[in-house]
């Protein structure tokens, strides 16, 4: 054999035998897509039920009742937000000095130099919730501190920075987790300007 012809019969080995790996790790997955995908969903909704219950979600989408030792998240209301039934009266006039802002009993309603804010109902109601979010509108959201990405500012005291730090298969398995919620309808009111909330 000459250097030459031997040069290419290994190359025709090599291609032969790079075929068959490829094809083995290929087959696989191409026979059951659907069992492999279906498991990452689950992992993903649960791996979201994990980090929305540590990164504090529940501090304020859940509204507070008060427990045998004191204030506690009420999951039966679990992050449905702040209830369109506790109409909030004007918030109090603060002192001059270092206090600067203040919070219902709930932890659901929050007045400061930005007027007054509502957490978001969480949960998929079409109407009253996250229903029709995408991933892409929850991401940007996080990661320009305006609505959807576009719209108005969202306001304090959402951490909206430290949500937008998530890595992007956190945020999505936040997002997902979210939208596996049973949908609770409750209309949260719309945020009240300075001026109109007396700040
Ligand atoms: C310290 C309180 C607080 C915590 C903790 C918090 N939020 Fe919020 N969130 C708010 C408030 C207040 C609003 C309403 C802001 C507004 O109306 O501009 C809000 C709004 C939102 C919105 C709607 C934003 C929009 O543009 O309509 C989403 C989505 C959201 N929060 C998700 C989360 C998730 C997910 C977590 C946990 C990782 C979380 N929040 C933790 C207070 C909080």
């Amino acid at each position: 054999m000459t250097g030459r012809t031997r040069n290419v019969v290994l190359s025709a080995l090599t291609l032969a035998a790079t075929s068959v790996a490829l094809l083995r790790a290929v087959s696989p997955v191409s026979v059951e897509p659907q069992s492999g995908s279906t498991t990452s969903a689950a992992a993903r909704v649960e791996r979201g039920a994990y980090l929305v219950k540590t990164m504090a979600c529940h501090d304020c989408h859940t509204p507070w009742k008060m427990g045998p030792r004191g204030p506690e998240p009420d999951m039966s209301r679990a992050l449905t937000g702040h209830p369109s039934d506790m109409v909030m009266p004007p918030p109090p006039a603060l002192p001059a000095g270092p206090w600067a802002w203040m919070g219902a009993a709930t932890n659901t309603a929050f007045a400061g130099p930005w007027g007054v804010s509502f957490t978001a109902n969480l949960t998929p109601d079409i109407e009253t919730g996250l229903g029709t979010w995408t991933y892409d509108m929850f991401i940007a959201t996080m990661r320009t501190g305006r609505h959807q990405g576009k719209g108005r500012p969202v306001l304090p005291p959402m951490p909206v920075q430290i949500i937008a730090a998530a890595k992007d298969d956190d945020a999505r398995a936040i997002f997902a987790y979210l939208q596996s919620l049973k949908p609770v309808r409750n209309r949260v009111p719309a945020p009240i300007e300075p001026a109109e909330a007396g700040k």
